[in-house]
């Protein structure tokens, strides 16, 4: 097997240093590591101390003409496996987002077609930031990988929330995953790539050889749904469609060919990912018939239960005269159990999810056998847990077999890992069959 290698872009901030450990723990696992310096990370490590660990040239300026002539930029991004960015810092994230490229960091990340892993490190007010939202929004719509930051104490006193440097044995395990199954270019699915640039690369222009999922159909729910009441109100509920769209790009990047049907959402389309846009759960499941067959059905979307059973045709209006209205709700389509129920549609592998707030892995067994799924992903959704609408879950994948508990993470690498698991479950029924 070749020796992986990544681009490691070190951003300025306090988090720098940790970057050391993270070279360290990569050579461990035989990953080879160029890194570049921006100049504010040279106030936070040294390039001599980054070389020592790295055992490669470190690279710190565009305008550093030895190594340009030697090595490039172009080729710098293009030999890399993988771009991991760690600190991002806020700075570093919006060059990004803008598509900026004054020094050699941000012409990397602009150059490469390689896929580019994000480990932020802010303050947490910059973090929560919505200049700092829309621009990590932008990098995951661009196809890029943006890891949750941990919460806890920052290094100025008095300062706790979101934006911690993701501890380092994450952005090890995100890596891994992704070498793993992230072998082609992000842009070979555009034809214009194939023959771009003139440099090696071994990806076809299709850009599915390899992916685990290569050759197979997923078909994914996700988001809210929205159940009129009149043309301008609707109820709904907080799915902000992370989890979901997060498994539908780490579909696609394991070659799959992913429909993804979605309520409405405010994040972007995963790349390299079929979007259809639905609002109610009706829609959805019209959507959903209409894209089958597939080999693989996620139904992570949180379909509303109920809806309104004569939604006004014109916005009701309150007049001092008329009483407050009164819904009468209908129950909506169950899509998950329609389809796992319909043999002549059901996918060969069904997963559910479970969103609870109580007693998370009895409910899960429960829907495992009412709604006839092969596994449910289940997950707790209390308002303190912050899963729904937050970047982070901790879910117990329920079967038949029994119930796996998984750690806290983020919801990309949750994706990754069902991602995986599906591939893995595929492979083995193909050998069983065999
Ligand atoms: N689901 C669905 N259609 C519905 C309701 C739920 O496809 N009308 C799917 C969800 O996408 C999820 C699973 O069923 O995969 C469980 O959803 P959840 O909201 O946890 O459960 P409900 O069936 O709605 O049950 P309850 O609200 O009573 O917990």
């Amino acid at each position: 097997m070749t020796q992986k290698r990544i681009v490691l872009i070190i951003g300025g901030g306090i988090a720098a240093y940790k970057c050391l450990d993270l070279i360290r723990r990569l050579g461990d696992r035989g990953i080879a590591v160029r890194a570049v310096l921006t100049r504010a990370a040279e106030q936070f490590v040294t390039p001599l101390s980054v070389g020592a660990l790295s055992n490669q040239p470190v690279f710190t300026n565009l305008f550093d003409l030895d190594s340009e002539r030697e090595i490039g930029h172009i080729r710098l991004s293009r030999e890399a496996d993988l771009i991991v960015v760690a600190p991002a810092t806020a700075d570093l994230i919006a060059k990004m987002a803008g598509g900026h490229a004054d020094d050699l960091a941000s012409t990397v990340l602009l150059a490469t077609d390689k896929p580019v892993l994000v480990a932020p490190a802010m303050n947490p007010r910059m973090w929560l930031h919505p200049a700092t939202r829309r621009n990590v929004a932008q990098l995951a719509a661009d196809g890029i990988e943006v890891l949750a930051p941990a919460v806890g104490e920052m290094a100025e006193s008095g300062e706790a929330g979101p934006g911690r440097l993701p501890e380092v044995p994450e952005i090890v395990s995100r890596i891994e995953a992704m070498l793993a199954t992230t072998q082609r270019s992000r842009w070979t699915r555009n034809p214009v790539d194939a023959v771009s640039g003139g440099e090696t690369s071994s990806s076809p222009a299709d850009g599915t050889s390899g992916g685990t999922l290569s050759g197979r159909h997923v078909l994914i729910t996700s988001g809210p749904t929205h159940e009129p009441i009149d043309p301008v109100r609707y109820i709904a509920n907080r799915s902000s469609g992370k989890q979901g769209h997060a498994i539908a790009a780490a579909a696609a990047r394991a070659g799959a060919d992913v429909t993804l049907v979605s309520g409405p959402v405010a994040i972007g389309d995963p790349p390299g990912v079929k979007v259809v846009r639905v609002e109610t759960a009706s829609e959805m499941l019209e959507a959903v018939r209409a894209a089958l067959p597939a080999d693989v059905g996620v139904f992570a979307a949180a379909v509303a239960d109920w809806r309104v059973e004569t939604p006004g045709g014109q916005k009701m209006k309150k007049t001092a005269s008329a009483a407050t209205p009164r819904l009468t709700l209908v129950e909506n389509p169950d899509i998950l159990r329609t389809i796992a129920s319909d043999r002549n549609v059901r996918p060969p592998l069904v997963v559910g999810f479970a969103a609870e707030t109580e007693n998370v892995i009895t409910h899960a067994r429960r829907k495992l056998k009412s709604k006839g799924a092969d596994w449910i992903v289940a997950n707790d959704v209390s308002p303190e847990r912050g899963v729904m609408g937050g970047d982070r879950n901790t879910v117990h994948l329920v079967s038949a077999g029994g119930v796996e508990s998984w750690p806290e993470m983020g919801k990309s690498e949750v994706a990754e890992r069902i991602v995986e698991r599906i591939a893995a479950t595929l492979r083995e029924r193909g050998a069983a069959a065999e």
